[in-house]
């Protein structure tokens, strides 16, 4: 059993398997580390990084939906100088990749984070999380808009030699064009899908079950469209892709990695059991035994239409 080979390649990235952790659910690493064993993981993301700290939206900030949940947490997080001060040094310790995702309101800042940042060995590669409200354009979503996505992939490209992944927003129709983009622009790979727009009333009160009217739909309830986007982006453009919505165990790692995932992300299912990433790698192992497969790569991509 321990001859399969479960390790997975994001561009130059090596991870030892294709199991992560998603941004926004595991802190910067700390707190889950009481729950589960991180080592035994790819790899984690941390949660969106801004240049200063953000204390985000006002509660409530999460609710509980069928088959998912509702947050509008507004990119809560310490900050640039105390991640490197505070955070660094936890996460320097632990044997798994690192990945910082940035978050920011401008183009300029986005390039500031990852300018300061990119000295630091413990942070194997980034994730630009490019959901996020452009403050000099009236709000728009640099994630929605193709030039923004080519503005930020490039300049980021010039102050960074480490692997560039482009988090893609699943709100819009054309996601390979994104994807595309990104390729073109010297992005290493892209991770699909970040939350989608949701709402919740509650009928008594009237009022929205969180405080921001809106926020991002995320677990079960995603998983269908998360794969109808890594299979478009995987038959249309030649990128590694990390597969990421709604997975809650082995099966749901394995279908992301047989529509052309090369790694995954786990969230949502966090909260509900900090050891599923454990698990899956566990499942995954035992999968590829039962089905003689020796090196789990031979998933990626491997769909039959
Ligand atoms: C509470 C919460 C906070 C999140 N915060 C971030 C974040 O800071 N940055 C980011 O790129 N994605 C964030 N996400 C999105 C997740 O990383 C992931 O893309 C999304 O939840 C879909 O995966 P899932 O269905 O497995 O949860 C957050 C998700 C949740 C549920």
């Amino acid at each position: 059993m321990n001859s399969i080979d479960l390790s997975t390649t994001i561009g130059s990235l090596k991870l030892k398997n294709p199991v992560l952790l998603a941004s926004g659910t595991v802190g910067y690493g700390n707190e889950i580390a009481q729950l589960t064993d991180i080592s035994k993981l790819g790899g984690i993301v941390t949660k969106s990084l801004s240049l200063k700290p953000r204390n985000g939206n006002p509660p409530q900030r999460i609710v509980e939906t069928p088959s998912g949940m509702l947050n509008a947490i507004g990119l809560a997080n310490v900050g640039v100088e105390e991640f490197v001060k505070e955070k660094i040094p936890f996460l320097k310790e632990l044997d798994t990749a690192i990945i910082c995702n940035i978050a920011a309101s401008s183009i300029e800042e986005y390039v500031e984070c990852v300018k300061i940042l990119t000295c630091i060995e413990t942070i194997n590669a980034f994730e630009i999380n490019v959901s996020c409200p452009n403050v000099k354009e009236g709000g728009l979503i640099f994630g929605n808009d193709l030039s923004s996505v080519a503005r930020i992939t490039e300049q980021v490209r010039a102050v960074t030699n480490k692997p560039i992944i482009i988090k893609l927003s699943p709100n819009v129709p054309n996601i390979s064009e994104f994807a595309s983009v990104v390729k073109n622009e010297g992005g290493d790979a892209v991770s699909a899908i970040n939350t989608l727009v949701g709402s919740s009333f509650d009928i008594y009160t009237r009022k929205p079950k969180i405080k921001n009217i809106t926020g991002g739909l995320s677990g079960p309830a995603i998983k269908p469209i998360a794969i109808a986007k890594v299979l478009e982006i995987k038959r249309n453009v030649d990128i590694p892709i990390i597969g990421i919505g709604g997975i809650m165990n082995w099966k749901d790692a394995a279908e992301f990695m047989i529509v052309g995932a090369s790694a995954v992300q786990v969230g949502t299912a966090n909260f509900i059991n900090p050891n599923t990433g454990n698990e899956i790698v566990d499942g995954l192992i035992e999968f590829c035994d039962r089905q003689r497969i020796q090196k789990l790569t031979e998933l990626i991509g491997s769909y039959k239409i």
